[in-house]
């Protein structure tokens, strides 16, 4: 079982700097080509890294699953509706960075998919944790809920989707 659990949010939002402000700083006219490659390096890169050097010892597993651990901030869809509250944050650094890890998530699984090996992405939803300077309203065990479903997958169980734990399918 592999669990790409493993983000950053950013380099380091200044004390006192809200989201609402990191967001108005990270636009794709002005973002820091540094900040966003140094987010996208754990984020897409870490996690394929991870994924690659994984692969042998899953392969030779029984029942082998990947959870990609996501955010329904990188959804596409979610963020194309002018009604989302939420699509101004929506930027090229962790938002974007969640949607390049759905992608991943999706030809992962196409490519396992005939190994019977699981790929799925995850969305804990907004949680107390360090990310969001413990902000967040969910425990940690309400956003590991989901991680831990598709991480226990039967044979007949999905590959390749983006779900929450009680909202259930996201889009991508
Ligand atoms: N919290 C939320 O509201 C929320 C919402 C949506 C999605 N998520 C996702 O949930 C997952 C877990 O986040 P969290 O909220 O638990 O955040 P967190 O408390 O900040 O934990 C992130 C973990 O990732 C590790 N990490 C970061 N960069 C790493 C690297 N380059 N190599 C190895 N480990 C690294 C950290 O290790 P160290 O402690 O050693 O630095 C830490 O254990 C992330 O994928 C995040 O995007 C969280």
């Amino acid at each position: 079982m592999l669990i790409n659990n493993a983000a950053i949010s950013s380099t380091g939002i200044k004390p006192g700097m809200s989201v609402e402000e990191y967001a108005q700083q990270t636009r794709p006219s002005n973002v820091s080509f540094d900040e966003m490659r140094a987010v996208w390096e754990t984020n897409v890169f870490g996690a394929l890294a991870v994924y690659q050097a994984m692969l042998p010892l899953l392969r030779a597993a029984p029942a082998a699953r990947i959870v990609n651990v996501s955010s329904g901030a990188g959804s596409l869809t979610r963020n194309s509706d002018p009604t989302n509250p939420h699509r101004a944050i929506f930027g090229p650094v962790y938002p974007a960075s969640k949607t390049a890890l759905n992608a991943l998530t999706l030809a992962m699984a196409i490519e396992l998919e005939p190994e019977g090996i699981k790929v799925n992405a995850v969305s804990p939803s907004f949680t107390k944790t360090n990310l969001n300077n413990y902000a967040g309203t969910e425990t940690v065990e309400e956003g590991a809920r989901e991680a831990v479903r598709v991480a226990l997958l039967g044979p007949d169980g999905p590959t390749g989707t983006f779900t929450h734990a009680t909202m259930g399918v996201i889009p991508w």
